[in-house]
């Protein structure tokens, strides 16, 4: 009888103790995981600090910019938007969605010395606040923002929300595009309008810039653009949200 209960106790110690070991395994693996997803968010938050650092240097900005995360468009795809516009001097640029990325491109016109952003903005409130801004870093007359509210757009069987197309003033051709917006919520592949819309207006080698391109969504926009704007040469940037460029060779 005691051997018995001896037996027993012995059992039922080494099950709690390989129950302890399981328990205690588990947790190291979950702080290990922990501390990698640490790692990362630290490298590219800093990643992100460097890049908005390299804003303020590279174009002199003296004020504040305001928030570039969330919503906004993040640093490192505004320092895309930046070279481009640095290196290129496009004289048309037109943006879908204003904030951030607004002021980045008016800054580089103003450096440029010539350029102008013509940025499409469906919210009056959003639109307003970065009129504002752009005053506030004396950018006005390098950028307008155009109240665009969103509107039925067709293209082929499908309909979608989109910028009213006539706030644009009869533009020659267009040397740049940035795509940010309308917002993922206001539909289905939201941004897809942007092609029919305004690619046909691209200047020989415009470059469109589409941010977000890690998302579903505008990977399936990236693909129906592929189909339907062969001409275009599409590549892909390093950006934590992802950045598509898409870039027309001479002949539209
Ligand atoms: C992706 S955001 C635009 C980002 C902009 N290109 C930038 O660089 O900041 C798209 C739209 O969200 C709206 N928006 C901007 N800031 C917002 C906020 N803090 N909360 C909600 N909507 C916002 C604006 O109407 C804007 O057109």
């Amino acid at each position: 009888m005691i051997v018995y209960a001896a037996s027993l106790m012995y059992l039922v110690s080494v099950g709690l103790l390989l129950d302890l070991v399981h328990k205690v395994r588990r947790v190291q693996r979950i702080l290990v995981g922990l501390y990698d997803l640490t790692q990362e968010e630290s490298a590219r938050l800093f990643r992100q600090m460097e890049a908005l650092q390299g804003l303020y240097i590279e174009l002199g900005f003296t004020k504040s910019l305001p928030c570039t995360r969330g919503w906004a468009a993040s640093p490192d795809f505004l320092m895309e938007l930046a070279r481009h516009a640095l290196a290129e001097k496009p004289k048309v640029v037109v943006e879908c969605s204003s904030g951030a990325s607004t002021l980045i491109l008016a800054k580089c016109m103003q450096k440029n010395g010539a350029g102008k952003v013509y940025s499409l903005e469906h919210d009056p409130k959003y639109a307003q606040e970065t009129r504002a801004q752009l005053e506030r870093h004396g950018l006005s007359e390098y950028a307008d923002v155009l109240y665009a509210p969103l509107n039925s757009f067709t293209a082929g069987q499908d309909t979608w929300q989109w910028y009213v197309h006539d706030v644009l003033p009869p533009l020659a051709e267009i040397d740049m595009i940035a795509i940010d917006g309308p917002p993922k919520d206001t539909g289905k592949l939201a941004r897809y309008p942007a092609g029919p819309a305004l690619f046909p207006r691209l200047a020989p080698f415009g470059a469109v810039f589409l941010d977000d391109s890690k998302r579903e969504d505008e990977r399936a926009i990236l693909q129906r653009w592929k189909e339907e704007f062969p001409q275009l040469v599409e590549t892909h940037r390093d950006c934590e949200k992802g950045c598509a460029v898409l870039r027309l060779s001479a002949q539209r």
